[in-house]
């Protein structure tokens, strides 16, 4: 069960629009043999009358076919730890004897949840001109498209897997998102918690982050320019910065980059530990992921879209959609070059 609170009334949502982002979720070179046996759709359960949001929370059902599979009497326990899972630390902390309890929890089966609940922010953000879209920037050492795929191949044949970099984009932005004044609310520090939290990523950076260390400030900083394009309030040379500065959006594309290790699941297991017998074993395998940089993308727009819809609604938040455009429209109006304080 999804629940998204905090959507005004009168938003256009329908169930295909979700489905097009989990079934995006769903696909991807690399993905294992669990995506044969889901066939995502989130059903509306509440707070949509006749295609149209109510302002009450939207309640969403995604099916988890493969839950039966673990119930009671149809398999047996897992025992056999995997480094790099939830597996130990997971059974120490609950006193799990099955390592299946916590398998599946951490499993990133739940971010079809927040695939489904990141759809309906981007259907919120794009009411406002703001689009999100994500690529893949490189896989294990291999940095273009093709050779990427044969990347993945050659980590199934040796019984490996292997991480990648992926870039998350969202255009449109207005300037002014997130806040200078607090800590916990700085749009970029909400987005770095964001992403960070998808599973298995290990590295964010907003922006060229990483990028940054070997340039002087003349080098890095974003210039700018005088207004030529009378739809951009404000122009600037570069994009460096990624659409932030001092926590709050600056009206430029917002980008965030993440570093996703590749998949602790193992065809060819390392070896471990029994949790019962503390005997050395291999480590447990089952149906997995080779690679799971490509949905990650998707993962991590819409853990950015709800950043960013959190933020939007905090600045202009109205009870329905026409007077959260009043209030948009009129800050709109008030930002640009020779600012317009009144
Ligand atoms: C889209 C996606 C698919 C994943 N598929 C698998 C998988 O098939 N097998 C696996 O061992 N880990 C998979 N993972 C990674 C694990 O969920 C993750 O490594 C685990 O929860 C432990 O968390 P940590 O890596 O952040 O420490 C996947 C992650 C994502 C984002």
């Amino acid at each position: 069960m999804v629940i998204v609170e905090g959507v005004p009334a009168y938003l256009y949502l329908d169930e295909e629009y979700i489905a097009h982002h989990l079934g995006r979720r769903q696909r991807g070179y690399g993905r294992g043999g669990r995506q044969q046996i889901e066939r995502d759709h989130a059903h509306i359960q509440t707070g949509v009358r006749h295609g149209y949001t109510l302002g009450s929370p939207i309640g969403m059902l995604i099916e988890n076919r493969d839950w039966v599979n673990w119930q009671e009497g149809r398999n047996q326990r897992v025992t056999r730890i995997r480094p790099g899972h939830a597996d130990l630390p997971g059974a120490m902390k609950y006193g799990f004897h099955d390592v299946r309890n916590s398998l599946e929890r951490a499993s990133a089966r739940e971010t079809a949840a927040r695939v489904a609940a990141g759809a309906v922010a981007m259907k919120l953000l794009e009411e406002f001109g703001i689009k999100l879209h994500s690529h893949v920037l490189s896989i294990g050492r291999v940095k273009a498209n093709p050779p990427m795929m044969a990347e993945v191949d050659a980590a199934r044949e040796a019984g490996d897997t292997v991480g990648g970099v992926v870039e998350v984009i969202a255009e449109g932005v207005p300037i002014g998102l997130g806040s200078h004044v607090h800590w916990d609310r700085k749009i970029d520090a909400k987005i770095s918690q964001a992403l960070m939290s998808i599973n298995a990523v290990k590295a964010v950076s907003i922006g060229e982050g990483w990028d940054l260390l070997d340039r002087w400030g003349s080098e890095f900083q974003d210039v700018i320019e005088p207004v030529t394009d009378p739809d951009r309030p404000w122009q600037r040379k570069t994009n460096r910065a990624g659409g932030t500065e001092g926590g709050m959006t600056s009206g430029t594309p917002l980008v965030a980059r993440f570093v996703i290790k590749p998949i602790a699941t193992l065809h060819n297991p390392l070896p471990s530990v029994d949790l019962d017998t503390g005997e050395p074993v291999q480590a447990h395998f089952e149906r997995s992921d080779v690679c799971q940089a490509p949905p990650a993308g998707v993962i991590g727009e819409a853990m950015m879209a709800l950043v960013l819809a959190d933020a939007f609604m905090e600045k202009f938040g109205g009870d329905s959609i026409p007077e959260t455009k009043r209030n948009f429209e009129g800050y709109q109006a008030t930002v640009g070059p020779r600012l317009r304080y009144s």
